[in-house]
């Protein structure tokens, strides 16, 4: 898997992946997602390809005071290969360089799974709430 910056070209390969993931849900509209990161920080928006093909997406960015990632996604029939901790790697790497001192994810508390992969890439979980307001609605097409 080769790791790069999203290109345009990608748009609905990504949101086929986001899809096929369960990452698309109706108060977000992916493509708005993707325009807003395209808006901020888009170097930081990572896919990996494979044989010219998506297979996995992370969206990253860095605040100034964290470092976040959303969209973290490796396709069906390639998990398991240890992709989804490379890319989370890179993410690092970059937040890193960027001079960020911690990173922060949201994992919806009924996924089990996904805390694991997280645990199994040194994540803990932090004793918070998380609190969110929204500011702006989506009405995804997809949703
Ligand atoms: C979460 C996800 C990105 C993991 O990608 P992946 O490439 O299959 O994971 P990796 O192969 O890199 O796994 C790294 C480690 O986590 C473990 N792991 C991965 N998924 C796991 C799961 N569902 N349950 C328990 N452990 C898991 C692996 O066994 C591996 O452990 P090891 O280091 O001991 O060998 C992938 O399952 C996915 O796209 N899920 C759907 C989208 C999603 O929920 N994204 C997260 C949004 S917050």
């Amino acid at each position: 898997m080769r790791i790069r910056a999203f290109d345009r070209a990608d748009t609905e390969a990504v949101v086929e992946l986001w899809r096929a993931a369960g990452l698309v849900v109706p108060w977000n509209d992916p493509y708005r997602d993707i325009e807003r990161k395209l808006a901020v920080q888009p170097e930081l928006f990572l896919v990996g390809e494979s044989g010219g093909v998506v297979i996995a997406t992370a969206m990253v960015g860095h605040d100034g005071h964290r470092g976040w990632v959303n969209y973290l996604a490796v396709d069906e029939t390639r998990r398991g290969e240890r992709l989804g901790a490379r890319l989370m790697e890179e993410a690092e790497r970059l937040l890193t360089e960027l001079g960020c001192p911690k990173l922060n994810l949201q994992v919806r508390s009924t996924n089990a799974g996904v805390i694991e992969f997280y645990r199994r890439l040194g994540y803990q979980v932090d004793e918070v709430a998380s609190l969110g307001k929204r500011l702006i609605a989506d009405a995804s097409p997809i949703g």
